[in-house]
């Protein structure tokens, strides 16, 4: 199949207006520049759901979703890209053209697709070659049949260490070929060589069925090896939004509403062939927000199938929250210690699995049973609160995080009010870097002036006229910035603006691939600028950074000066007054000259 030009999906959305589209389910208000409307995404009672004309793009101050018109379809009607891009086109009656692509003119995303197609059949066929008849005969023992292996695509790949780049180089450039993560460098002589070798091989696809990557098995799980070797993450690998067999799952999940979350291949494999077809498994990683995204287009609830040691109970209520965050109710099966899905289902069969689904605990009652919040000392249960406290800032719904919070008040029987106060305390904070949501936080949140200054910088890159666009562009650098989430977004920013510094605001979003920085950048692009002087914010606040880092600078050798043996003592010194010298100098380097140099 053809893909759909560029341009093609340029013409729908510019076709589509946001306001008319988003009007058609909402009904907006124009307040300012923006149209208000209460948040279709989660419960308010407040309107803090704004889509702006110029930018094109919508945007929630309180749960944090954002993007253009494509997305708000998409994430409105639960839609994939390509279903949300024919209900637009529809709308406007453009016809939907497909590209005809010649192999000659492909993608990179195609071609390595298509690789992996040839690798996928290359392992199958060798599984079922005399030199797979090991590998078959350890599935087989592991009762997984041929029909499973087959729809699969299950395979093998043997021990020769070029066994399949031997077969692909004939078809594909050697550079790709290591850019597809089924190859690996030697450091020796740089040659290519196999990624995967004795193993049974397990392809990944994402939901829409185009082939990612692989897992491959050890079938002698004593070796020095890791049981389990996945692919990298590549051009067309992320592994934070794939979830195994979803792709062949996703209709029966979508018919039941609800999705089996299982932890590996293995068990994934033995649900579905034990009946259990509306199953999902993680490819390697940990449950992420994004995979509970990819879900909740499915399924209304999920149920977490998790191994019964500690160490799966222990992932199971970490999936649970990320769960529990994109609002897909979720209940959690607990399986005796020593079993996972896939050796109880062979011990005891589907009809004991079904009686075990069929009591899975909801969240809360899941919690208790972890718990046991009766038999805890005092310093077990703080410790407990906080982390769970942790977890819940992360759902970008603050009804449904103040709703839970309430639960695990009463949970641990302390009173809501404290708890509430504290997580609204901790909510109100930039989050760590690792946590996805970054909804409603404004300079005033910042924990102090340099990060104010960050957030007033990141800002002008976006919004400001093109002179302050190139003036960041020449001085502001990561390496600046001290928050981490902060400084991810400015090197996301610097890669879209290098590349094309005029681009219009509404569109760098579209260029972000990081899903965290995509939500703060579309926030920061609905900020409105009242006639700001931004050359007199830029300068402020870059002169902020520098003179931050240059009192950090002179503290660390006032540190230094402490332990200093004496000769080294008028060094110190030395480097001190040069600090403070810097530090006077700076209004002289930084005024409003800055933005004439680089508007030559
Ligand atoms: P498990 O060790 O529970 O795997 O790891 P499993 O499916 O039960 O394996 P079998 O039954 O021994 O064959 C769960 C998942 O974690 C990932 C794999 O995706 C695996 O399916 N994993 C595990 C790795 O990526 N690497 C490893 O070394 C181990
Ligand atoms: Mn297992």
């Amino acid at each position: 199949m053809g893909k759909i030009p560029e341009y093609t999906i340029e013409k729908i959305k510019d076709a589509n207006d946001i306001v008319d589209v988003v009007s058609a389910y909402l009904p907006l208000k124009k307040k300012g520049a923006n149209y208000w409307a209460r948040c279709p995404f989660h419960e308010e009672k407040t309107a803090s759901f704004s889509v702006s004309p110029s930018k094109q793009i919508y945007h929630c101050f309180g749960c944090g979703s954002g993007g253009n018109v494509l997305n708000f379809v998409m994430e409105y009607e639960k839609l994939s890209f390509g279903e949300a891009l024919k209900m637009l086109a529809e709308r406007v009656n453009i016809p939907l053209e497909f590209e005809q692509v010649s192999p000659g003119e492909q993608s990179d995303t195609g071609k390595l697709r298509d690789m992996h197609l040839r690798a996928i059949e290359i392992y199958h066929e060798t599984l079922y070659s005399p030199s797979g008849k090991a590998a078959l005969d350890y599935l087989h023992a592991r009762g997984i049949s041929d029909d499973t292996i087959k729809a699969f695509r299950l395979g093998y790949a043997p021990e020769t260490w070029d066994f399949l780049v031997s077969r692909l180089s004939g078809s594909f450039p050697g550079e790709l070929i290591f850019k597809s993560g089924l190859a690996v460098r030697s450091k020796k002589d740089m040659r290519l060589f196999d990624r995967f070798r004795e193993r049974v091989m397990f392809p990944v696809f994402d939901e829409r069925g185009n082939p990612v990557g692989f897992g491959g098995r050890l079938m002698n799980a004593d070796a020095k090896d890791a049981k389990y070797l996945n692919s990298p993450e590549t051009p067309i690998y992320n592994k934070r939004r794939i979830l195994y067999g979803l792709n062949v799952t996703r209709e029966m999940i979508r018919r039941e509403k609800k999705a089996l979350v299982v932890e590996g291949y293995m068990d994934f494999l033995q649900l579905y062939q034990h009946g259990f077809v509306n199953v999902v498994a993680g490819s390697g990683t940990a449950f992420t927000s994004e995979h509970a995204r990819l879900l909740r287009r499915f399924a209304d609830e999920a149920v977490l199938c998790y191994d019964g040691d500690e160490a799966g109970q222990k992932a199971a209520l970490r999936t649970a929250f990320s769960v529990a965050a994109y609002k897909l109710e979720c209940r959690v099966l607990t399986l005796p210690k020593e079993e996972d899905p896939d050796s109880y289902l062979r011990k005891e069969g589907a009809e004991a699995f079904f009686r075990l689904e069929a009591e899975a605990q909801p969240l809360m009652e899941f919690l208790r049973e972890y718990y046991r919040p009766a038999g805890m000392s005092i310093r077990e249960k703080s410790e407990a609160i906080s982390h769970l406290l942790e977890e819940l800032r992360s759902f970008p719904d603050p009804v449904y995080r103040e709703m839970f919070t309430r639960e695990i008040a009463k949970l641990f029987r302390v009173d809501e009010s404290t708890l509430l106060r504290q997580i609204n305390r901790q909510s109100a904070r930039i989050p760590a870097p690792e946590k996805n949501t970054f909804s409603g936080e404004k300079p005033k949140h910042f924990k102090t002036q340099g990060e104010a200054a960050e957030y007033f910088l990141l800002n002008l890159m976006i919004n400001g006229k093109l002179p302050v666009r190139k003036a960041g562009l020449r001085y502001l650098s990561p390496v600046l910035f001290q928050h981490p989430f902060l400084k991810q977004v400015l090197e996301a920013l610097l890669k879209v603006l290098n590349n094309n510094v005029s681009i219009p605001a509404g569109h760098i979003p579209d260029k972000v691939e990081d899903a965290k920085c995509k939500q703060f950048i579309i926030q920061l692009l609905m900020e409105e600028q009242n006639g700001i002087d931004e050359e007199k914010v830029f300068i402020d606040s870059l002169k902020q950074l520098e003179l931050q880092g240059l009192r950090q600078d002179y503290d660390k050798l006032t540190r230094e000066l402490n332990d200093a043996p004496p000769a080294e003592v008028p060094l110190i010194l030395k480097k001190q007054m040069e600090n403070l010298e810097a530090r006077k100098k700076l209004d002289i380097r930084y005024n409003k000259d800055i933005f004439l140099e680089v508007e030559t």
